[in-house]
């Protein structure tokens, strides 16, 4: 079974903001990606959001949603949830639920059968029980409801971790989340008896014009290990040498399922 990388260290402020710096650098606008991703919904919608956070996601489809429609939004950060509760202003009524994806509890007061859309970007890997986690999603929807996952996908950050590797381990949920995660949602899914599957995939790429610039980005990351700077430093710069830029690659997967 893998390791599980901490939610405490992936949603720490300073190493957020380092991320979301380094995402302004990337060659396509995931938003918009996302936002040509979205299924055509029933107004007014229901939607449930998983591992919300501060509501990257939540507040680009609000807009689009009809007054009457509700957002659901469940995160373990009751921080994150102040702070989209905050800055939320769309029509859409919006219930923010402090709980844990996969506890029971987090999902009581949300009827079975009552959802259009639920939703979980760069969060579901968390899940300590998929196969539950499938299961109460499934139950959730209405017949012909979507179960969005959005997830990184293979090949991403393959430019840095072939330096790393050598270097030093990588956690074996790294790998879960960039190449066997996708899979069992899929299995999952289909064993679950969802009735159709619509896949797409996002190639982008984040272009660190220096080796400097992207050890700022390797230190605020899960990757980083210390010691071995020097190492990492040299072997960028030589791809910039040659290259004129070091280009990471972020492969991102959209899965929808439909009931
Ligand atoms: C990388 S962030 C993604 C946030 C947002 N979906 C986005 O795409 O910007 C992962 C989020 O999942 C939440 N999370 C992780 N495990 C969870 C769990 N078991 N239950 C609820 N939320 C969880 C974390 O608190 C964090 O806000």
């Amino acid at each position: 079974m893998q390791t599980k990388a901490s939610t405490e260290d992936i949603s720490s402020a300073g190493m957020l903001q380092a991320r979301l710096k380094a995402n302004s650098r990337a060659t396509r606008d995931f938003d918009e990606w996302c936002l040509r991703q979205l299924p055509e919904l029933p107004m007014p919608a229901r939607v449930l959001d998983l591992g919300c956070g501060t509501g990257k996601q939540i507040s680009l489809f609000a807009p689009l949603l009809s007054p009457g429609s509700e957002l659901i939004g469940i995160d373990l950060s009751a921080e994150a949830l102040d702070s989209l509760k905050a800055n939320y202003t769309a029509a859409a009524s919006l219930r923010l639920i402090a709980g844990d994806f996969d506890q029971e509890a987090a999902f009581e007061g949300i009827t079975p059968g009552s959802l259009d859309l639920v939703y979980g970007s760069y969060a579901l890997y968390y899940t300590k029980d998929l196969p539950a986690l499938v299961r109460r999603v499934h139950e959730l929807l209405k017949p012909g409801g979507v179960f969005w996952v959005v997830c990184p996908y293979s090949g991403t950050n393959d430019e840095f971790l072939r330096i790393l590797r050598p270097l030093h381990e990588v956690e074996d949920f790294m790998d879960y989340v960039f190449d066997r995660f996708h899979q069992e949602v899929i299995a999952l899914g289909e064993a679950q008896g969802f009735k159709s599957l619509k896949p797409s995939l996002l190639r982008n790429q984040i272009r660190f014009p220096s080796a400097g610039a992207f050890m700022t980005y390797l230190s605020n990351s899960l990757f980083y290990r210390p010691g071995h700077d020097e190492a990492i430093t040299a072997a960028v710069q030589q791809v910039v040498d040659q290259e004129g830029v070091f280009a990471v690659s972020k492969n991102v997967l959209s899965l929808q399922l439909r009931k």
